[in-house]
C-alpha cells in the first residue's frame, strides 16, 4: 500500500514493456511521466528490455523525466527496449559449456525492487506479461498492468492500443493489392498477424473489400474458397483478393511456422499459411495465377494512428493514478467508451477471441459476401 505522498519523500514507479513492440508504447510511457510530474512526489524509471534491465547482472534503468518523453508518443516501438524472451521466472543464463538453463530471478527482482526504493511496478504488455504481473503481485511486488497487443486478444478491454494501426496499415496493402489484383486477373493472398485472434485479418477484410477472409477461429476448407474464385471467374469478374491471419489453421488443424528456436523462446515463429493455401488450391486444380504477399512487421512498425496514441495516452494516465490509488493487481481497460481497470485475474481468464457464430463484423463480411472457407 503506498502512504499519502507528502512531496517530501519522492515515490518511485518502474515502468516495463514487455513482449512484442506496438505502436503507442511511447504514447503511454509519455501518459504516465506527464500525469505523474502534474502533482510533486514521484519520480518515474524505466526498466530497460522489459523487466531484463533489474534481472541483468548489470542493472539497466533510466529515468524518465518530462524532458526524456517529450514527443515521444509519435515514435513507433518503445523507448525503453523489450522483448518477448525469457522474464523474471525464466531468465536464460549461459552455462560454462554453453547450454542455456532457465533460473527463476523474481526473489532477486523483488530484492532489488526494494533496495533500490522502488513504490510500484507499471508493466505494459499483452498476456504474457500480464501473467508476470499477476505472479509478481503475488510475491508482493505491486504492479498495475497496461494491455497491448496489435492482436487485440487481451479480455476485459474492447480494443488494445496498436490494433487500429496494424488494421491501417494492413488495410492500406490490402488496397494496393486490389488494383493490381483487378489488372491482372489475379489471386492475392495477404498474410496478416493474428497468432490466435482473426481480428487485424476480419477488420482488414471487411475495410479493404476482400473476398476471403480466413482467421484462426474458424478451420478453413480449401474447397470451399475454390468454390468463391469459381464464382467469381465465371462471373467475369476475373479476380480475388484473400486475407489470412497467420495463425489460421485448414481442416487439418496445423498451424504453419517454425519451431521455437532462439533461448528464451516460447512461441512458433508464425508464418507461411498464405503458401500453404496456394499450394492447396493448386493442388484443387486453381490455374489462375496467385501470389501471396506476407506482410509481417510492416504491421507493428511505424508511426501509431491517431486513435491509438489517443487511447494509449489514456491507458498511461490511468495506470498512473491506478498506482497512486495503491489499486495494485489491477489492468487498465477501455469499455463502452470509459477508461476503467478490472483484477488481471479477470483480464486473464480467457482471450479475446472471435465468436464466429455471433459477431456482429463477422455477420456484416458474410452479408457482403466474404467466404471464410467454413
Ligand atoms: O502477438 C503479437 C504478434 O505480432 C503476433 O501476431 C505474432 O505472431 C508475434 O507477435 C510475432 O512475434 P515476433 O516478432 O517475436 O516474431
Amino acid at each position: 500500500m503506498i502512504e499519502e505522498n507528502c512531496g517530501c519523500m519522492k515515490k518511485k514507479i518502474l515502468v516495463s514493456t514487455g513482449g512484442g513492440d506496438c505502436p503507442g508504447l511511447n504514447a503511454v510511457i509519455r501518459g504516465i511521466v506527464k500525469r505523474a510530474y502534474k502533482e510533486d512526489g514521484w519520480e518515474i524509471y524505466g526498466c530497460i528490455e522489459s523487466f531484463n534491465g533489474i534481472l541483468k547482472d548489470e542493472v539497466e534503468i533510466v529515468e524518465l523525466t518530462p524532458a526524456v518523453v517529450s514527443g515521444i508518443h509519435v515514435k513507433g516501438g518503445t523507448i525503453i527496449k523489450t522483448t518477448n524472451k525469457g522474464g523474471p521466472f525464466h531468465y536464460p543464463v549461459q552455462q560454462s559449456d554453453g547450454s542455456w538453463i532457465m533460473e527463476d530471478r523474481s526473489e532477486l527482482m523483488k530484492k532489488r525492487f526494494k533496495n533500490m526504493g522502488f513504490d510500484a511496478v507499471i508493466n505494459i504488455g499483452g498476456d504474457g506479461s500480464q501473467r508476470i504481473s499477476l505472479a509478481l503481485c503475488q510475491m508482493g511486488i505491486p504492479v498495475v498492468g497496461v494491455p497491448k497487443t496489435i492482436d487485440n486478444d487481451l479480455s476485459c478491454t474492447d480494443v488494445t492500443f496498436g490494433f487500429q494501426t496494424a488494421v491501417q496499415i494492413a488495410t492500406e496493402a490490402l488496397d494496393k493489392l486490389v488494383t493490381t489484383a483487378e489488372s491482372h486477373n489475379r489471386i492475392f493472398i495477404l498474410e496478416v498477424m493474428g497468432r490466435d485472434a482473426g481480428w487485424i485479418a476480419l477488420h482488414t477484410a471487411v475495410a479493404g473489400g476482400a473476398e476471403v477472409c480466413i482467421i484462426p477461429e474458424i478451420k478453413y476448407d480449401p474447397a470451399k474458397i475454390l468454390e468463391k474464385i469459381n464464382t467469381r471467374y465465371n462471373h467475369n469478374e476475373g479476380f480475388c483478393n484473400i486475407v489470412i491471419a497467420e495463425g489460421a489453421t485448414s481442416l487439418d488443424g496445423k498451424v504453419t511456422g517454425k519451431d521455437p528456436t532462439a533461448i528464451g523462446d516460447s512461441h512458433i515463429k508464425l508464418g507461411g499459411v498464405g503458401d500453404k493455401l496456394k499450394f492447396e488450391l493448386e493442388q484443387l486444380g486453381v490455374e489462375h495465377d496467385i501470389r501471396v504477399m506476407v506482410l509481417g512487421h510492416l504491421q507493428r512498425g511505424g508511426i501509431p494512428t491517431a486513435y491509438d496514441r489517443i487511447l494509449a495516452t489514456q491507458f498511461g494516465v490511468k495506470a498512473f493514478e491506478l498506482v497512486k490509488e495503491s489499486a495494485f493487481g489491477r489492468m487498465v481497460t477501455f469499455h463502452h467508451h470509459n477508461i476503467s481497470s478490472v483484477p488481471l485475474e479477470k483480464a486473464l481468464e480467457k482471450p479475446n477471441l472471435i465468436d464466429p457464430e455471433n459477431n456482429y463484423l463477422v455477420k456484416a463480411a458474410k452479408g457482403t459476401g466474404i467466404v471464410f472457407g467454413d
